[in-house]
């Protein structure tokens, strides 16, 4: 989604601004712009790639400050105008803004009849001409951010330069901010990995924060006058150093990132001898762990998915109530929120703005939510205060992959610990946690030797649609196939518990329909045969994720990819492979960008 870098030193601001966006491209845009002041702000912007902007920059564009962006439309189409930045009329200010203004149009009307003429059709815009408003009436840079910013309603991570001041004032409320501190230079992003490659030391702005880069340093104060809380920490190097290695594309090497980062997430947290998880980030004694009533868990998308699988975990290894719910639905459904239960919030980048309204509206009501998280700092984390990383290192293909298999691992952790602290057996423990600690390497044995997925991609790679099919902890697997193929491969693609199919979804099958199947050798595998043969009977074609060894189950498939032997609820872990796989090399056989789908972003920081 939108990304933001601004610079303010000695160096020459246009290749530093280019290449922190270039950074920033992963999270997924449309358009990119930036403005540099010289003399005089400079402003070029175009649609397309941060290489498309690069070729129109000229050489010689002077100036060591400016802001850059890279623009994920909402408001207004994907055109050259509606790119950020955006200009005050008198051409002396020039603005950034991640998030959404949802009173853009009132203001838009209003500008328009004050006899200002807006250049594009973005909600964004507004705050450029309301900025400047606010300094012909006098104010100071700040305060007339300030004065612009209690006009608007919305979210936002807004960066102001002031050509006459030479300074960047800075805003957050519901967009990440992150202030970069060099040696006599700072930085701005919305994503601290873009900013690790100059400065270790940070401020992550909070809502309600502001921020003034100037010639003399940093200053930080709040919106409503006060003074900030914002001070300086330090992060980690490594998140600034992913590259492609030698892997074509990210998602192929995150994929094979998995059993390292999953070696990462339990490594230190498996108590082997007492069968049991330890998650100190929790800090939850097991005296509170069997009081907990139930469990609930948020996440979007893929991390959705990890909750869902992370629930039947919950139930089965500790006998306690879980649920996992959307989380761009939880808030808006007025949910009522038990003070003694325990909410967990799944995000990957810390930053989707829907389980970041989730988890403010638990709060709010009185619940104690505990994040599970990849971006160590990020704004949900934060928000949270407690709770688990999952340590999966950088993501940076859009498509997630090495940050699921460590959601799931992490809430499998979770459940053993609770499971201990309840009803489960040391030796039940041990079994699970013995198991878990075995997965990195079959993981690493299954992409050694990934079976016919050459054969699975012809068969799908033309059909019109794909049923995904699982049962049990495959049932959330065969929603994360689906929704994999589909982004990556642009197919549409269903999924269903297997059992379910027959009370809808067959009515799409016909001679030749794929159907990918998953499963393993648990409980659910006899039935899920069943609804194998009722595909099978309609022309469809199946192809069979299994367990080593199930050949009966195999010699009814069309196609049968086998992966390595585990405890049952721990199957996700290896039965994803394969279809993260699957939906790379179908991608690829279409021509498609792996990496950057279509109109989906990484960071989802809108709701
Ligand atoms: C799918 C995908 C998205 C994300 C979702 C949540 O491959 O990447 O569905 O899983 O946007 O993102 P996080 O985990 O960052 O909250």
């Amino acid at each position: 989604m939108c990304g933001i870098f601004g610079y303010l030193g000695g160096r020459a601001a246009s290749p530093l601004l280019l290449e922190g966006l270039r950074r920033l491209e992963y999270r997924g845009y449309d358009s990119a712009g930036i403005a540099i002041l010289n003399s005089k702000i400079t402003v070029n912007k175009c649609i397309g790639r941060v290489a498309d902007l690069e070729s129109i920059v000229p050489a010689e564009l002077h100036g060591s400050i400016g802001i850059g962006h890279t623009r994920w439309a909402t408001h207004g189409g994907v055109t050259d105008a509606n790119a950020h930045p955006h200009m005050s009329e008198d051409g002396k200010i020039a603005i950034i803004h991640n998030g959404i203004i949802e009173n853009s149009r009132a203001l838009r009307r209003w500008l328009t009849a004050e006899g200002i003429l807006l250049k594009s059709e973005t909600d964004s815009e507004v705050i450029a001409h309301l900025i400047h408003r606010a300094v012909g009436d006098g104010l100071s840079p700040v305060n007339a951010v300030r004065r612009a910013l209690r006009h608007t309603r919305g979210t936002w991570g807004l960066c102001a330069l002031f050509a006459e001041e030479r300074i960047i004032v800075c805003a957050r409320n519901g967009s990440p901010l992150v202030v970069g501190i060099g040696d006599g230079e700072s930085f701005i992003s919305s994503d601290p990995q873009a900013l690790s490659a100059h400065t270790q030391q940070v401020i992550f702005l909070e809502d309600g924060d502001m921020a003034v880069l100037s010639p003399s340093g940093v200053e930080t104060c709040r919106l409503d006058g006060g003074s900030s809380d914002a001070s300086v920490t330090t992060i980690d190097e490594s998140w600034g150093e992913a590259d492609m290695g030698d892997f074509p594309h990210f998602m192929l090497k995150e994929i094979h990132e998995q059993p390292e980062s999953l070696r990462q997430c339990i490594s230190g947290r498996i108590l082997k001898s007492d069968g049991n998880g330890r998650l100190n980030g929790l800090d939850l004694t097991p005296k509170e762990l069997q009081r907990i009533p139930h469990i609930r868990l948020l996440g979007c998308g893929t991390a959705l998915h990890a909750c869902q699988v992370g629930r039947l975990a919950i139930e089965q290894l500790a006998r306690v109530p879980a649920l996992a719910h959307v989380a761009s639905e939880f808030r808006y459904n007025d949910p009522v929120i038990d003070s003694t239960a325990l909410y967990f919030a799944v995000s990957q980048s810390g930053e989707t703005a829907d389980t970041l309204s989730a988890v403010k509206e638990i709060q709010l009501k009185g619940g104690q939510v505990m994040g599970v998280i990849n971006v160590v700092g990020s704004s949900i984390a934060r928000q949270c205060g407690r709770g688990v990383y999952i340590h999966s290192g950088p993501e940076q293909a859009v498509a997630s992959t090495k940050a699921f298999t460590n959601m799931v691992a992490a809430l499998t952790l979770f459940s053993v610990q609770i499971g201990r602290a309840r009803t489960l057996s040391v030796a039940q423990g041990k079994k699970v946690v013995q198991a878990l600690s075995k997965i990195p390497d079959q993981i690493e044995r299954y992409l050694a030797n990934q079976g016919p997925i050459e054969e699975a991609v012809e068969a799908v790679k033309d059909a019109r649609h794909v049923l995904f099919l699982g049962r049990g902890p495959s049932a959330p697997v065969a929603r994360e196939g689906a929704l994999k193929l589909m982004e990556i491969a642009y197919i549409p693609c269903l999924a269903y518990p297997a059992g379910e199919m027959k009370h809808g979804p067959i009515a799409l099958l016909e001679e030749g329909s794929p159907v990918v199947v998953i499963a393993p050798k648990d409980k659910f595998r006899q039935k899920t045969l069943s609804n194998v043969q009722e595909c099978k009977a309609r022309g469809a074609k199946i192809i069979l994720i299994h367990e080593e060894g199930d050949d009966e189950f195999a010699e009814e498939a069309d196609i049968a990819i086998a992966v390595p032997k585990t405890n049952g609820i721990l199957s996700p872990l290896l039965t994803v492979i394969p279809l993260q796989l699957l939906a790379y090399h179908t991608g690829l056989a279409l021509g498609c960008d792996v990496d950057k789908p279509r109109n989906l972003a990484k960071s989802v920081t809108v709701e």
